[in-house]
């Protein structure tokens, strides 16, 4: 004998499945964003991270090194991301397409090019979007695609690193060293107190250094008194896609590092 139990569990089922499903179908078509936009409960971040990248040591990052290529033009610190910190309700509704930032491409080329041979550089200024521009849509000024990567692209002529640290007796380099204290003074009056300098450690057990985090206030004020507590974990772990850049660490106190010259010709081995 049949028991009607089963066709009654399987209906149960079934209707689970279609319930959990409409939700989904809700999170991805961003119906919690038809609410009214409440800047209280919306903008709840209060600081961002603007993270510039040193070409010079920004292969070091990639685990697959041969996917790095930097282009002859790039000489200069560039920009990873302007990203706002713990941010919630970030509208992932938002696309972004190539006329949004067709203005300011000439720009962008030079400030924010892509290092990753199989990723262009809209690309990667796509997936910045996506992941963090989004969250900062709730601020006036950074509203839009076009407007987020304005300020970018202001922030960068802000903070002319390279030559901070040139006057401050500090070169690319394949044979010196330097001290985290050293590198952090000079920057300090011009970054901010709570800067952070990024290495990787590279295939030789060195410390490379290849990025600075900056962080800043809403208003885009120098420091900031909120959390400042990275979210950005992408790229850690092992299941990581081959080009995505590791998340580096702070270059350890302890530990000179490398700011190693720029190679165009083995960008992942600039000095050996
Ligand atoms: C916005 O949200 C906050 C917290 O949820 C609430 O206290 C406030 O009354 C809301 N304001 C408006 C205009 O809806
Ligand atoms: C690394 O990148 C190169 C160049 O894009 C590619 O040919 C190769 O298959 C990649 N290796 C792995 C392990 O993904
Ligand atoms: C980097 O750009 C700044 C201007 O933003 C310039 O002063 C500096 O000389 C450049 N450095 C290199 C190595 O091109
Ligand atoms: C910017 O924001 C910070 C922190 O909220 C505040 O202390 C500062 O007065 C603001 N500055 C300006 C120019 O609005």
């Amino acid at each position: 004998m049949r028991s009607p139990v089963l066709p009654l569990l399987l209906s149960f089922f079934l209707l689970q499945v279609l319930v959990s499903a409409t939700h989904w179908e809700d999170y991805k078509y961003g119906r919690q964003d038809l609410e009214p936009l409440n800047k209280t409960s919306y903008c709840t971040w209060k600081c961002l991270l603007f993270t510039l990248q040193w070409p010079g040591g920004f292969c070091q990052s990639l685990n697959n090194k041969t996917e790095c290529r930097i282009p002859q033009s790039i000489s200069n610190w560039t920009i990873h991301g302007l990203w706002p910190v713990r941010a919630k309700h970030c509208c992932s509704c938002w696309p972004m397409f190539h006329s949004d930032v067709q203005e300011l491409e000439a720009e962008l080329n030079e400030q924010w090019p892509s290092f990753v041979k199989t990723k262009s550089s809209f690309h990667f200024w796509r997936d910045e979007w996506k992941k963090h521009g989004v969250c900062a849509g709730c601020v006036e000024g950074m509203n839009s695609p076009h407007r987020y990567f304005q300020i970018c692209l202001k922030l960068r002529r802000r903070f002319n690193i390279y030559k901070i640290l040139e006057d401050g007796g500090v070169v690319p380099s394949c044979k010196r060293l330097y001290k985290v204290e050293e590198v952090h003074s000079i920057l300090t009056p011009h970054l901010g107190e709570k800067h952070e300098i990024q290495c990787v450690t590279d295939s030789k057990e060195r410390e490379v250094w290849f990025q600075v985090k900056v962080p800043l206030a809403q208003n885009l004020t120098l420091g900031c008194h909120g959390d400042t507590e990275k979210d950005h974990g992408t790229g850690a772990g092992g299941a990581s896609p081959e080009w995505i850049p590791s998340p580096g660490h702070p270059c350890p106190p302890q530990l000179p590092f490398y700011y190693f010259p720029i190679n165009y010709k083995q960008p992942q081995q600039p000095c050996d």
